[in-house]
């Protein structure tokens, strides 16, 4: 069921892709969806060029031959599709689940646009019951480890850090060579405050919270597809 949510949202959001579009091309099991309906059109004859989010993401791309650049070739782009783990009212994002968060982050920025992807479980009130990825450099871990707990402390956030693991038990390594820390705070009551705080920390490279990036979010559920716009 929840596999059809996503493949229903991926297919509306492709109605926003028009023949000639820089694409930028999330990461995730809904994005999945979309890469292999992009396959189909661009099979079909569609235009368009894409930047993949993750190494796993080009793959697929490959696999379902949609067109690769980077942000070298093409620094600009005119949408990028991709999922979330969560979505609150103002479309403020918990992105990361997967791990690509800071080149989601990068792509989605370069992008005019960014339209979210997701089944209707991702909606929330309020962020935070899925535990925020905190993108960090290896270097200094311990010391930065340390500097997020405070800042947590500080905005009274209650809940653990884990450093996220590979499959095998090794620390998970992300695309840019970092490492992840998973916030589990329930709710996170000042969303900008912690995002800047853990942001102005030095080991952090990125935070999972994707603020003001998304303008729409297409979002399928038992009642059918909608469209999502930010609450004012
Ligand atoms: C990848 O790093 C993530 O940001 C994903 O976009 C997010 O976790 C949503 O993934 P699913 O579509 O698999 O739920």
């Amino acid at each position: 069921m929840s596999e059809q949510l996503k493949r229903q949202a991926a297919a509306a959001a492709l109605e926003f892709v028009e023949d000639g579009m820089k694409l930028g091309i999330g990461t995730g099991s809904t994005a999945l969806h979309f890469v292999e309906l992009l396959g189909e059109k661009v099979a079909a004859g569609m235009k368009v060029i894409g930047v993949p989010t993750s190494e796993r993401t080009a793959e697929l791309c490959k696999k379902n031959g949609v067109p690769l650049t980077t942000l070298e070739e093409t620094p600009e782009l005119d949408l990028t599709v991709d999922g979330a783990d969560e979505i609150d009212p103002q479309m403020r994002l918990i992105k990361g689940g997967g791990g690509a968060l800071l080149r989601e982050k990068i792509v989605a920025s370069a992008s005019a646009n960014m339209i979210v992807i997701a089944d209707k479980s991702k909606i929330v009130d309020t962020l935070g019951a899925f535990p925020l990825p905190i993108e960090v450099m290896p270097f200094g871990l311990g010391s930065t480890t340390i500097a997020v707990q405070k800042v947590c402390d500080h905005y009274g956030m209650q809940g653990s850090l884990s450093l996220r693991k590979a499959a095998d038990g090794s620390n998970f390594v992300t695309d840019g060579k970092h490492y992840i820390i998973d916030a589990t705070f329930g709710r996170i009551s000042d969303v900008e405050g912690l995002d800047a705080a853990l942001r102005a920390i030095p080991g952090v490279v990125e935070t999972g919270l994707f603020i003001g990036i998304a303008s729409k979010a297409v979002v399928a559920g038992a009642d059918g597809v909608s469209i999502i716009e930010p609450a004012c």
